[in-house]
């Protein structure tokens, strides 16, 4: 896979999003995807343009060119394993959304497939449900601060992930649209 910046990821990604969700990407909705400005959309979609992995028409909106849209859908998967664990994990939701787009860029292949055959392990092996409880138990039974680094920047995070225990079963659904989640660009 061609060697892009996470930011161009992130848009390849989101154009993908917004495709599957309305059919097209006009440059709005991408903004709205990505909590960023119209301008700043349309100038990284000339980017993408020039490297072609988009195609931008005024009244068309942004498609993907066949490798932007492989590109997308690797991502697009990573990010959905790495959603999928963290929740397994019992990280909150909104944390788990934020962290899986952070990972998505840097994790190696064999990590990303390694987790994903682990969560699909937990979700279909008979007696996981019973481990599960028990590391939710496990986790309440905990009741430490959780360490924060001088460079962190997300919100909402400095409790037990205890907290996020709910109780639900482990799912390798898709986690579909990420709502409510800081999709700032880095
Ligand atoms: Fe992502």
């Amino acid at each position: 896979m061609r060697n892009l910046s996470r930011k161009a990821e992130d848009y390849l990604e989101a154009i993908l999003n917004v495709s599957l969700e309305k059919g097209y990407a006009k440059t709005k909705d991408i903004a709205a995807e990505l909590s960023v400005r119209p301008p700043t959309v349309v100038e990284m979609v000339r980017k993408l343009d020039a490297m072609g992995l988009v195609t931008h028409r005024r009244y068309e909106g942004v498609t993907l060119t066949s490798e932007g849209r492989n590109i997308a859908e690797v991502i697009k998967y990573r990010h959905e394993t790495l959603q999928a664990f963290l929740t397994l994990i019992r990280v909150p939701e909104a944390t788990a959304s934020r962290d899986a787009c952070i990972m998505e860029h840097e994790l190696s292949p064999n990590t990303i497939e390694q987790i994903r055959h682990f969560v699909e392990f937990i979700g279909t092996e008979p007696g996981n449900t019973d481990l599960l409880r028990r590391f939710e138990d496990f986790c309440r039974s905990k009741q430490e601060p959780v360490p924060v680094s001088p460079g962190y920047r997300g919100q909402g995070t400095l409790q037990s992930p205890a907290g996020a225990v709910d109780g639900s079963q482990p799912s390798m659904a898709p986690p579909g649209r990420r709502n409510g989640r800081d999709r700032s660009l880095r």
